[in-house]
């Protein structure tokens, strides 16, 4: 398979060590020194398009690689304002796109467990939820875009949280979300149900970029040839 890197930082570095072990060849890398190189031309040359940019550039990216009609799996946060018009974009053209906040296998499974304690603790209103995510100083955004979507996924199950905050609150229905900025730290999450009682607790800590590269190489393979938008739930079926 022939992929295009829109970004070739931290993630796009990792994600170009797995895609050539999996025998597939990279056609275009960007950064911010060639964005030049960035165009439907250049795109078009390659399969899929794996987008790892950041806040300010991923909404414009993905809406270039769905001109150049080439399926694009985005993974930058950030910009999740607009994901609505991406979508939208997308399917009117006739393209597709797989965006995820978070592109770990064991980060999806975490996913899945959240939603079922987040299921069965809100018949429990005794326990506070709350969480906290851990990530290096150069992030640019904050809270991470895994954590907003820990935090969805409670909030459509808990009839006493309305919104995710990210400062501390003592509004009930507040779902408060910490942010820590310390170096080195390639991402934890960790989400607390608090009582009087006793408190329950699940955590997940990347050891190390591979996992979030490996998933989005997956991504790619699963979107090649595809039409329409997904998420990583389908490509890992869960
Ligand atoms: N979804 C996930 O699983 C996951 C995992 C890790 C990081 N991320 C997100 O991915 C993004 C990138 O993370 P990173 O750690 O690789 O960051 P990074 O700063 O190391 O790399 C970003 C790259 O994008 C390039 N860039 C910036 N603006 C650009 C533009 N306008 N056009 C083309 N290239 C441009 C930079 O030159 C750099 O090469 C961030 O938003 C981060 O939060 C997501």
């Amino acid at each position: 398979m022939k992929i295009a890197l829109i970004g070739y930082g931290k993630m796009g570095q990792a994600i170009e060590a797995i895609a050539l072990d999996r025998g597939h060849e990279v056609v275009l890398k960007v950064n911010i020194e060639n964005v030049e190189d960035n165009t439907i031309e250049k795109i078009q040359q390659a399969d899929v398009a794996i987008e790892f940019t950041g806040p300010e550039s991923a909404f414009d990216n993905i809406i270039r690689c769905i001109d150049a009609g080439v399926p694009v799996v985005s993974g930058s946060t950030g910009w999740l304002s607009r994901y609505e018009e991406a979508k939208e974009y997308c399917t009117r053209n006739n393209s597709a796109l797989l965006y995820a906040s978070n592109f770990s296998v064991g980060v999806n499974i975490f996913f899945a467990i959240n939603k079922q304690l987040a299921a069965l603790m809100a018949p429990h209103p005794g326990y506070n939820v709350w969480m906290k995510e851990i990530h290096h100083t150069e992030k640019k955004d904050a809270p991470s875009g895994t954590a907003i979507t820990l935090a969805e996924q409670v909030i459509e199950r808990n009839d006493h949280k309305k919104q995710w905050v990210n400062h501390e609150s003592r509004q009930p229905e507040d779902l408060v979300i910490l942010s820590e900025r310390v170096d080195p730290a390639p991402g934890t999450h960790v989400i607390t149900y608090t009582s009087p009682i006793d408190d329950i607790e699940i955590r997940h800590t990347a050891h190390n970029r591979k996992g979030f590269a490996t998933g989005a190489v997956l991504a790619a393979e699963f979107l090649k040839g595809k039409k329409g938008v997904y998420g990583m739930s389908d490509v890992l079926g869960i």
